[in-house]
């Protein structure tokens, strides 16, 4: 029998979006939308507006994650938040974003101490991992996913629960251009036996998120691959109708997947 599939996640990246006051009232509205959804949500706002929208999800079923955390838990570091900031407020942190690897210069080694930080501080860990255009035209695409997993993982103790991966190609990144679902559950299934290698029986409980132009309009059919738990949404994650389109495709698969256990 194959394992249970992991809980899936639906996760609202906001970039460097939005006012303190404006994610504030983004945060309610989802909040009153999607409370006791059906599968884990969660928003990932700037670090500015963490401590207010943990107030606005107090008592809630939504979740919290900060959108990068550096490698050091204090000190001469200008500008940076550490993990150690970041506890009783957040319950993830996203590291390895495509934004942070290609425009902010992070390295495969800066964002490996990363995640051992994190996880020092028992943060659970989404790590996005992905090819940019170039690369999927070289016919790279799997061999920079492995050593992006290879380098963020080999290093570091990972329990059940502790860890998500997300799977965002860099071309489909707030292009527009989502991959097909068949292209996304290629990569996604070649992560899983990565997974598998790396983590061994932990790798079951690691959900794996496809993300770049996730809409309401595409979400239904990435969610019908048997290897996509959910996804990481941008653009989307700032409109309350959208967002709340693609948590609903999430639980109606879901929903669809047990039925058919
Ligand atoms: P997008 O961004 O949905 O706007 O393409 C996804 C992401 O970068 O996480």
């Amino acid at each position: 029998m194959s394992p249970r599939p992991p809980t899936p996640l639906v996760a609202g990246n906001w970039k460097m979006n939005t006012t303190v006051g404006e994610g504030l009232e983004l945060a309610r509205a989802l909040r009153d939308a999607l409370d006791g959804s059906g599968v884990e949500v969660e928003l990932l706002p700037p670090f500015p507006h963490l401590v207010g929208v943990r107030g606005v999800l107090q008592g809630s079923s939504l979740l919290l994650g900060a959108q990068d955390c550096y490698a050091e838990d204090k000190g001469a570091f200008t500008g940076e938040v550490s993990p150690a900031m970041l506890v009783g407020i957040c319950d993830d942190v996203l590291l390895g974003h495509s934004e942070r690897r290609h425009i902010l210069g992070e390295s495969d080694e800066l964002i490996a101490r990363k995640l051992i930080a994190a996880r020092r501080h028992h943060l659970r860990v989404i790590l996005a991992v992905g090819e940019t255009e170039a690369e999927r035209l070289e016919d790279t695409t799997m061999a920079v996913v492995d050593r992006q997993l290879r380098s963020a993982l080999e290093s570091v103790e990972v329990g059940d629960g502790e860890l998500v991966v997300a799977y965002e190609p860099v071309w489909a990144i707030g292009t527009g251009r989502t991959a097909t679902p068949a292209q996304a559950e290629e990569v996604c299934v070649h992560i899983a036996s990565r997974l598998d290698e790396l983590l061994g029986e932990v790798a079951n409980t690691v959900p794996i998120l496809y993300g770049g132009s996730v809409t309401a309009a595409n979400a239904a059919e990435l969610f019908a691959e048997p290897h996509i738990h959910g996804a990481l949404v941008g653009g989307a994650s700032l409109k309350v109708d959208a967002f709340t389109a693609i948590v609903r495709a999430a639980e109606a698969a879901r929903s669809g997947d047990a039925g058919s256990r």
